[in-house]
């Protein structure tokens, strides 16, 4: 090597030192690495020297190769201890940063929200159960007979058309997804004491396509009332009482006549709505009528006994009207915005 350093303990001295001083100022990997290079490394002074021993004299050599291997050993000694002293205190440094305090209240952890429809539906049917009637269910996948047969509809009636119900495969079974909640009415008929005074809300289902006013799956609430000497006034008196307990003290309803198979007479309800957005209005709400003298037989009931009236609504529509939605599908698509605004329900 042309530029050969002088071997002297003095210069090994010096070199060191500066090496050490160096390394007791490092605080850092980064630190340490650009130290390497400059006073460690093959190409640091103290290194070179080691190179250029070969050089030396042959009488100085082992001299020499002492003062240097020394400092060397030195040095390397106080790197490795540089590196451990380093290593531990910037994993310490990480460990604190990234301290979890596990005990701390996440605001990201968000308590679930009951659906909107399912409070509604709740709170219709609390409507009637504070009035002393009683809930009752009936299946989702039910028998042709009870959705149809037993409620009076003609064999060849447009409602049973594969284009409105969804039969379920095989058809022979004559299996469907109930259309309306009016199923219960036969089903409570054939099952409970009379008198008898049930709310069934539940779901139901038609082939409709989703848009905003119609969804394939929604609910529907149904009532049935059962005793003597029932007549279409209670039955006027009663969806009033709902209609206030949903709307408000100003909420009136109408009847307006229709058709249905298991109720005669048949009503279309309107309600009176007092809040809508756009200003008080009569909207559409259900269908409802006497039952069908035909459906208390077809149970072993006798008409000229007992009689009784029957009404049936869609939860969606109501929730619309009660809520200002005038999308439908806001309320099947579950998007938690949505639900809150409704308040969190445990
Ligand atoms: N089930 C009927 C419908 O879905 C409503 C109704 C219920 C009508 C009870 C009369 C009596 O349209």
């Amino acid at each position: 090597m042309s530029d050969a350093l002088e071997i002297s303990e003095e210069a090994v001295a010096k070199l060191l030192s500066a090496a050490l001083d160096a390394l007791n100022e490092a605080k850092t990997v980064a630190d340490l690495k650009q130290l390497r290079s400059t006073h460690v490394g093959e190409n640091s002074p103290l290194s070179r020297m080691n190179a250029s021993l070969k050089d030396v004299p042959q009488d100085q050599r082992a001299a020499a190769g002492k003062i240097v291997g020394q400092a060397r050993a030195k040095l390397g000694q106080a790197y490795a201890e540089a590196e451990n002293r380093i290593a531990k205190a910037e994993s310490a440094a990480k460990l604190l940063k990234e301290t979890v305090d596990v005990t701390t209240w996440s605001p990201r952890i968000t308590q679930g929200a009951r659906h909107p429809l399912t409070m509604l539906q709740e709170q219709a049917a609390d409507v009637f159960v504070s009035m002393g009637w009683e809930i009752a269910e009936g299946p989702e996948l039910e028998h042709e007979w009870f959705n149809f047969d037993s409620l009076n509809f003609d064999e060849d009636h447009p409602a049973r058309a594969l284009q409105d119900t969804f039969f379920v495969e095989p058809v022979d079974q004559r299996l469907l997804l109930r259309t309306h909640t009016s199923p219960v009415q036969m089903r409570s008929l054939l099952s409970r004491p009379l008198p008898l005074y049930i709310v069934a809300p539940g779901k139901t289902f038609r082939t409709d396509e989703l848009d905003a006013t119609h969804t394939p799956v929604f609910s529907q609430i149904e009532g049935i009332a059962i005793d003597k000497n029932i007549t279409m006034a209670h039955l006027k008196g009663i969806l009033l009482h709902f209609a206030k307990a949903m709307f408000g003290e100003e909420a009136k309803v109408r009847l307006r006549a229709n058709y249905f198979p298991f109720t005669e007479p048949s009503a279309e309800f309107d309600l009176w709505h007092p809040n809508f957005k756009e200003g008080p209005r009569w909207i559409e709400w259900g269908g409802c009528g006497m039952v069908h003298p035909n459906l208390l037989r077809s149970a072993g009931i006798d008409p000229e006994v007992y009689q009784g009236f029957a009404f049936g609504m869609g939860i969606e529509r109501t929730l619309m009207f009660r809520a200002d939605i005038s999308d439908m599908r806001e309320m099947i698509e579950g998007d938690i915005r949505f639900s809150k605004q409704f308040g969190v329900v445990g």
